[in-house]
């Protein structure tokens, strides 16, 4: 017998594996969140940055017919959560298991819908974190070294990467030990300038202690071929992976600490894995404690894994984590889906100095779930930085109201005013009738190309368009007034309802199946085919339920209410002009440049700066800049920030450049103005 299948193409990332052209196999997806830290409760940017967008891209691969799992959990292992259950007075396996609950308690009121939501602590995950060790081990990917390592002393610990702070040698921002934020390149804490300890600011001192590194040189063909392969990759991933592997070193992964995954080795009994090698295998783990046959998933090559993170996180998802899966002989990422930063009315969310929102304040505001959920949706730093603001938010939530809502709620009010609250029956259309129907049908193939390709704030866009079109049909055909058009008009109104309960459930799922059960549909919407939404399936004769109000407008009190409380618009980092006087900027003329010896990022540069004189800086620029392609150059130079020892010489001032996925660009004064002008 010959089967004939029908195969649709399109460039979208879901299709069909045709095997000699008669077997068809859909792919599986595997999709990940980022495991989030356990020492803190997670706020509105955790959510947005990597919890939120697998949920939706999950949600909308289901509707889509496919299989597909989401993989979530606590990354618990390391000195961070030892400090948070020192400070807390308990155990760090206590302080794990009562944030583990809470963790899972806030994502599961902002209705994540995890396949299995596990934790790196478990037993499974410190099984498999030997295996994949073992596995490097047997194939040489693993040395042995003695390194120095920070300590400190007043805190009598090892420093782990991130506890140690300083100034990354490559691009001269503050970093931390383990990697720089502003220029995302992965450091070793002895590389930083100027160390202090996070915790309690003294200066740490260095420690002999024996440690195993993973060999990633060894890795760099394979990986390079592999990323360069992955064209499909967000160019944000693409371009950070690929820049990072000509400057790929070994990387230690084990830690002088006892929270965490023992080593099974001889001689390292009293040693754990660096958090960062256990935390990503948790995905495997998790797999594993929730799913059934987890191996499959896994190993198979129909398997798409799919992963969701922070920018931060990039270097260890599309780097060092695959290194391990390559050795185990587990798939490789499909995709990685990085996040930008979400600010908070301007500033960087941080715990610390009490900036931002956490999911357990935003639980006890009096929105539903997918009031957020669309608001940090529409504020998603999908292509670049973004900002919650209270404004934001409210402008958001109303716009669902006054389109969604409105429309919704029209649509059902006439149809109980003229027909008793019964979908009418059709008669012959009309040219609009029929470009309506035309828009629905076309609907979820338009959609689901963002869906796809993570957009989701493009996507939601979209739906909530079709919403606005409903909207502007009802006003245009006034079916109130107009007897003729009215059956026609509502019956395709609610049509146009019912599939925007459809194509709008990826991302507010609560309110879609709101709408699905006051058009009397039955079951769950999360369960219907996305395809339908494009179908009239909405049939004459059907009951309606009594509309009521689905999403419910936010005024300004409200907003001023919680700038206030929270810290908003009205405390914003905004600065005078007399504030921004104080910065002294100046042109200054690059005179001589020289390596600085035993710092092989830096250059220490002479300038002129006129009416100042001359001034030396030592800048971290020596990878992006030649000597000679900076002498002569009249550049912006801030001349009264307070002096700085680096590597013993006094850097007087600081260079302007400006930084993106890797590259750094100097601010260049393209006209010949004299040395030492003012800038303004
Ligand atoms: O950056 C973070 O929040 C880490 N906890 C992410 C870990 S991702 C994974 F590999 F576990
Ligand atoms: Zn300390």
């Amino acid at each position: 017998m010959i089967l004939i299948f029908s195969i649709e193409f399109s460039e979208s990332y879901i299709n069909f594996h045709v095997y000699n052209s008669l077997e068809v196999f859909l792919f599986r997806y595997l999709v990940t969140s980022a495991l989030p830290y356990i020492n803190a409760r997670p706020h509105l940017g955790h959510l947005i940055g990597s919890l939120l967008p697998p949920d939706i891209y999950v949600r909308y691969l289901r509707l889509k017919g496919e299989e597909a799992i989401y993989i979530c959990g606590t990354d618990e292992h390391g000195t961070a959560t030892e400090i948070a259950a020192e400070k807390a007075g308990v155990t760090p396996q206590e302080w794990c298991d009562r944030y583990y609950k809470l963790h899972k308690e806030d994502y599961e009121w902002f209705l994540l819908d995890f396949t299995g939501f596990g934790r790196t602590s478990s037993p499974s995950n410190h099984e498999l974190t030997q295996y994949v060790f073992k596995k490097l081990y047997k194939q040489g990917y693993i040395f042995e070294k003695s390194v120095r390592q920070f300590y400190c002393p007043n805190c009598k610990r090892f420093l782990p990467d991130r506890f140690v702070k300083g100034i990354c040698p490559h691009c001269g921002a503050e970093a931390t030990g383990d990697q720089c934020e502003s220029c995302g390149k992965l450091l070793e804490p002895e590389e930083l300038l100027e160390p202090r300890c996070a915790v309690c600011g003294s200066e740490p001192v260095l420690k002999e202690s024996k440690h195993l590194f993973l060999d990633l040189p060894k890795f760099a063909p394979k990986l390079k071929q592999w990323i360069k392969a992955n064209k499909h990759w967000p160019d944000n991933v693409r371009n950070w992976a690929l820049s990072l592997i000509p400057t790929l070193k070994p990387r230690g992964i084990t830690r002088d600490l006892k929270w965490g995954v023992k080593v099974p080795l001889k001689g390292f009994e009293d040693k754990v894995f660096y958090v960062w090698f256990d935390a990503p295998i948790g995905y495997i783990s998790i797999t594993k404690d929730f799913v059934p046959n987890w191996r499959k998933w896994w190993t198979s090559k129909d398997t798409r894994l799919v992963h969701f993170l922070g920018k931060d996180n990039i270097p260890f998802h599309t780097i060092i984590f695959p290194s391990c899966l390559m050795a185990a002989g587990f798939i490789l990422p499909y995709n990685v889906i990085a996040a930008e930063y979400l600010n908070y009315e301007g500033k960087k969310f941080s715990k610390s100095k009490g900036v931002g929102v956490t999911l357990e304040d935003a639980r006890k505001l009096p929105y539903p779930p997918d009031y957020w959920r669309y608001a940090l949706v529409s504020m998603s730093p999908e292509t670049h930085d973004s900002d919650f603001s209270w404004k934001g938010f409210q402008e958001s939530v109303n716009e669902l109201a006054d389109v969604l809502g409105n429309f919704v709620n029209r649509t059902m009010v006439l149809t109980y005013k003229y027909f008793d609250g019964k979908v009418p029956e059709p008669g012959n259309l009309s040219k609009e009738d029929k470009r309506i129907v035309k828009m629905i049908e076309r609907a979820p193939t338009e959609i689901a190309m963002d869906f796809e390709r993570a957009r989701f704030r493009e996507a939601q866009k979209s739906v909530l368009e079709l919403a606005r079109e409903g909207n502007a049909y009802l006003n245009d055909q006034e079916p109130w007034k107009n007897e003729k058009v009215r059956a026609n008009v509502l019956f395709l109104s609610l049509n146009i309802c019912r599939s925007l309960s459809i194509l709008f459930s990826p991302v507010i799922p609560q309110l879609s199946q709101e709408i699905w059960e006051l058009l009397g549909e039955k079951g769950r919407v999360k369960e219907q085919r996305w395809d339908d939404a494009g179908k009239l399936l909405l049939k004459p004769g059907k009951k309606l339920k009594k509309p009521k109000i689905l999403v419910k407008k936010i005024d300004d009190k409200e907003v001023s209410k919680y700038e206030e409380k929270f810290g908003g618009a009205k405390m914003a980092d905004t600065v005078s002009f007399e504030e921004f006087k104080k910065v002294d900027l100046r042109a200054a003329l690059v005179k001589e440049v020289e390596d600085v010896s035993g710092a092989d990022k830096l250059y220490r540069i002479a300038l002129d700066v006129g009416e100042l004189g001359s001034r030396t800086v030592v800048a971290g620029l020596r990878k992006y800049y030649k000597k000679e392609e900076l002498k002569g150059k009249l550049l912006v130079y801030v001349s009264n920030l307070q002096p700085k020892k680096i590597f013993g010489l006094e850097s007087r001032g600081m260079l302007l450049a400006g930084e993106s996925d890797g590259k750094v660009s100097l601010a260049i004064l393209d006209r010949g103005i004299k040395p030492g002008s003012r800038i303004y």
